[in-house]
């Protein structure tokens, strides 16, 4: 069957980027934008700007409905309960930090806070930093072999002490969806509140937060081929009441004086200051645009085009794939090869691709590998972009060896 995409058109960045000789397989850094959104934000910014929430003007208006129907957009791919339930953000790590200072009142000296051990820094080191300020114990949750959290261990690691559960919904390293059915209730049955990395997760397939039964869910539009500088935290209609206001300024009051404010509750009580207006904007309409394209055949087709890199990748000799990969990605080592050199020589031959330890340090320790090449992929990705990525391997396995 020929790996053809039908939405690589819709992507225009791909046909420059192929003029100049490169292919991306990098979708799990940041990913291309569709015309639909370019589009979108075209048209945002010619027909004049303004701020949102605050001003009775005609652009102000058209800018907070344009900001809100957003919200909309967002709560609907999500299957929130209400767009309230979304707060948007510069991108998950900030919504990861909004929680752990939101979060923090709930935590005292001896409670354990629980992650896994296949976190990227931006899952990590938030809750790290939260268990110091509050002399909690950070707890790290074991993989099996295929990289998938060890629900045995689980269940007895989650305990009366547990506070707070923060997991990844798909390994930005290993490719591995995660038992967030299975690991979920183990939190909530200890009264824990749990929260999901769903930033490579929400891009592959379609979600469904309220059966999925999270307390919190955070992603970055950019990896869901949306705008840089923005990001979305769900957070169920009754955790967000939980969380304690992090940062303070304008449109996030709803009254002030020298001595006191009062502030307004989720979405705007968190949403201080100017918000990515156009990036908002331009996300809800890469939400349109991915809305229009039938999800079946997506999945489909990122399977099919995974289980192609990984049957390539296998055939060759010396080459040790990082855990068991599912889909989206696959990160592997070379025998006796410095992922830096191979990086290079596939740079060079104008692949892109990842390499080091992607933002996942205590992960790649844990597997004894210093760094590793990732190949990730999105919805336009074709079998001649995997045929060009392994033609350069070859030829820099062998100038290497
Ligand atoms: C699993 C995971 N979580 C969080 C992040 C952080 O996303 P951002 O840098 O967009 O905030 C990333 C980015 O690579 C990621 O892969």
């Amino acid at each position: 069957m020929p790996l053809t995409s039908p939405w690589r058109a819709d992507f225009p960045a791909l046909a420059i980027l192929e003029s100049q000789g490169q292919t991306y397989l990098d979708s799990a850094a940041t990913s291309q934008k569709p015309q639909a959104l370019i589009d979108a934000l075209t048209g945002y910014y010619t027909c004049g700007t303004a701020n949102v929430h605050r001003a009775q003007h005609h652009p102000g208006e058209r800018a907070t409905r344009a900001f809100e129907d957003s919200r909309i957009k967002v709560a609907r791919w999500l299957n929130a309960a209400c767009p309230t339930e979304i707060i948007f953000t510069r991108g998950a790590t900030e919504a990861l930090n909004l929680l752990a200072y939101g979060l923090e009142h709930l935590i005292t000296a001896g409670d354990e806070i629980v992650v896994s051990a296949l976190e990227h820094h931006a899952n990590l080191l938030p809750w790290q930093q939260l268990a110091k300020r509050r002399a909690a114990k950070l707890v790290v949750l074991p993989l099996d072999e295929r990289g998938i959290i060890d629900l045995e261990a689980a269940a007895s690691l989650i305990g009366p002490r547990t506070r707070l559960l923060a997991v990844s919904q798909l390994s930005n390293v290993l490719g591995a969806w995660q038992p967030l059915a299975e690991l979920l209730p183990l939190a909530k049955a200890q009264g824990a509140l749990s929260v999901v990395d769903g930033s490579q997760g929400v891009v592959h397939g379609r979600h469904d937060l309220q059966a999925l039964d999270c307390d919190f869910y955070v992603l970055s539009s950019h990896k869901l081929y949306g705008p840089e500088g923005v990001g979305a935290l769900y957070g169920r209609g009754e955790s967000l009441l939980k969380l304690k206001h992090w940062q303070f300024g304008g449109e996030m009051v709803r009254v002030a004086d020298f001595q006191h404010a009062d502030f307004h509750a989720a979405p705007l009580g968190f949403e201080a200051g100017t918000p990515p207006i156009g990036g908002v904007i331009g996300l809800g309409a890469t939400l349109d645009y991915l809305s229009r394209l039938d999800a079946n055949s997506i999945d489909r087709h990122e399977l099919a085009l995974h289980s192609a890199l990984r049957i390539g990748l296998a055939e060759r000799e010396g080459l040790r794939l990082l855990g068991d990969p599912q889909l989206a990605l696959v990160s592997f080592t070379v025998d006796d090869i410095h992922h830096g050199d191979l990086a290079h020589l596939l740079t060079e031959q104008g692949i892109a691709i990842r390499s080091g330890t992607h933002c996942a340090q205590p992960l790649m320790k844990s597997l004894g590998v210093e760094g590793a090449i990732r190949v990730s992929l999105g919805l336009y990705n074709d079998g001649v972009d995997l045929q060009r990525f392994f033609e350069a391997l070859d030829q820099a396995l062998e100038m290497l060896r």
